[in-house]
């Protein structure tokens, strides 16, 4: 059968390579793991673990993923030379099903202005880098980047010359978010009309955001005969972002009998993953998103509160559990036991290792004293905590103290995984910013304040609030987050937590299990 007339639609996931490379997105190699773990419980077909050939990094990611994430194709981008190339293969090699996705711009604006190449030369590049790709791996996808962009008929030629030179995906991307929904058609249309040999290979998508069309222009290209859509999850991308995996694979479901389309994804992990995703990258979520905002399905007005109570069906095209917002008023408290939590964690759709469990249930009980109820919210924020990494400084100990109309002051005593206890001081404008210092001076690493926003997590007066940092050091940014009952303590944790991240992402830097001997320990107290 003709892939195109397959009814089963192929879900690519490049929330690690696209998504993660949007400003402030930026993952630990961990938190990449972490991702690439919740795709392959999500049912995603593809993982784009991201491009080895970025950094040394970015190599070594892709290849602990390659060789932990069982499940998904692994695949790894490339520009058309032969060091990406070979880097990709390199990295995705130990995955049991891996692919190598290359790319080259094709359009008049790319040629001129980015590549200084002439038509030939692009349509030799293309060939070489499919065929050196082919060499070593069986699933080869090629994209020709800005292809809406390109001249149809040139774009058809490289097509064509991809196809026959071993390309077992063709990914059409809309690199600038610039096509509408008829008009992608068209160029799809155009491609399978034109383009011999076209019906052996998957016909993929690749939308980006910037005018707020790419899950429409997605889902047109699938009616036109592609059957891989390349999305991110909640959509985060380069500038405006990229197609949003859970609108896109909900509205297929949703309008199933229009499409008569199909995806492998298990939607009822779709919100989990989203959470995960927003706590990770420290992107929020904006409330009236589609299917993952927290507005996506609250009825406020009147009439559709009546409507609902009569039958769901009135206001309602999906039910929130179909996408895995299990959302309770159900409260626990601090008579709350083990068991109680663990099932409330799976009924929110989290799944965690004994380790984690117990971390969280600790943190739980921590938090159940301090705060009478505990809402869902709060449990999720826990749950999300529960696998972070933990960075060589702690907060032993923190007084601040503020008074209007005079600077304020913070005392910070901080605990160092070698055992050293440093105390500082400092004041500042306001007692956040007092602490911010204080921090600084004690860590020996001065950062330039981008963005600081704090965030109840949940409802009440006791409620949690969440701290996200933003910081720029060495030209590169770092994001930290934390969440407390009390504000500052969660924003001195997050701005710990961006130079616990500066401090580890040092070339030489310890491992975070890498332990000092007792003996090497030393105590530097400075006030
Ligand atoms: O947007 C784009 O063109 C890309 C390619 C690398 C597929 O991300
Ligand atoms: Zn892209």
């Amino acid at each position: 059968m003709r892939s195109q007339d397959s009814n089963r639609v192929v879900i690519f996931d490049t929330t690690l390579r696209d998504g993660e490379q949007s400003p402030g997105c930026s993952m630990t190699p961990p938190e990449k793991l972490r991702v690439a773990k919740a795709l392959a419980d999500l049912g995603v077909d593809v993982i784009e673990a991201g491009f080895p050939a970025a950094s040394r990094g970015d190599w070594e990611s892709v290849q602990t993923i390659a060789r932990e994430v069982h499940g998904p194709v692994i695949c790894g981008l490339a520009r058309c030379n032969r060091d990406d190339i070979e880097k990709a293969h390199s990295a995705i090699k130990d995955a049991p099903r891996h692919r190598i996705h290359v790319f080259l711009a094709t359009s008049a604006i790319h040629r001129e202005h980015k590549l200084n190449m002439a038509k030939s030369e692009i349509l030799r590049a293309a060939v070489e880098g499919v065929k050196l790709a082919r060499s070593l791996v069986t699933d080869v996808e090629f994209s020709p980047e800005d292809a809406s962009r390109t001249e149809l008929e040139f774009l058809a030629e490289v097509v064509q010359a991809a196809i026959e030179a071993g390309a077992t995906t063709i990914n059409v991307p809309d690199t600038v978010g610039y096509t509408t929904p008829a008009e992608f058609a068209e160029v799809f249309g155009y491609l399978r009309r034109h383009v011999p040999g076209i019906e052996r290979v998957t016909l993929s998508v690749h939308c980006h955001d910037d005018l707020g069309m790419a899950v429409a222009n997605s889902l047109s290209a699938v009616a036109a005969g592609a059957r891989q859509i390349e999305c991110t999850i909640n959509g985060i991308g380069e500038r405006a972002g990229n197609c949003s995996l859970e609108e896109v694979v909900m509205a297929l479901k949703t309008r199933e009998g229009y499409y008569g389309l199909a995806t492998g994804i298990h939607t009822t992990r779709l919100y989990p993953t989203s959470r995960l995703v927003s706590t990770i990258t420290g992107m929020p979520v904006p409330r009236n998103k589609a299917i993952v905002g927290e507005n996506a399905f609250a009825h406020e007005s009147g009439i559709h509160q009546h409507g609902m109570l009569k039958h769901h069906s009135t206001y309602e095209i999906m039910r929130p559990q179909d996408v895995g917002l299990s959302r309770t008023h159900l409260v626990l408290g601090k008579h709350s036991g083990r068991h109680a939590f663990r099932d409330r964690v799976r009924e929110l759709g989290y799944e965690l290792a004994d380790d984690e469990l117990n971390r969280a249930f600790e943190d739980f009980k921590a938090l159940a004293d301090k705060k009478k109820e505990l809402f869902d919210g709060d449990i999720e924020a826990l749950v999300l905590r529960a696998g972070h990494e933990d960075g060589p400084w702690h907060v032993d100990a923190l007084w601040t103290s503020a008074t209007s109309g005079a600077a304020a002051s913070a005392v910070v005593r901080l605990k160092h995984r070698d055992g050293r206890l440093v105390e500082q001081g400092a004041t500042g404008d306001g007692p956040i910013d007092a602490a911010f210092k204080a921090i600084e001076t004690a860590t020996g690493t001065a950062v330039k304040l981008h963005s600081f926003e704090v965030r109840s997590v949940t409802e009440g007066e006791d409620a949690q609030g969440e701290a996200i940092v933003n910081v720029v050091h060495n030209e590169r940014s770092y994001r930290g987050a934390s969440i407390s009952t009390n504000i500052i303590e969660s924003s001195a944790q997050a701005f710990l937590e961006v130079i616990n991240r500066i401090q580890s992402s040092r070339p030489g830097a310890r491992p975070a299990h890498a332990q000092l001997s007792a003996d090497a320990r030393t105590v530097q107290a400075t006030v």
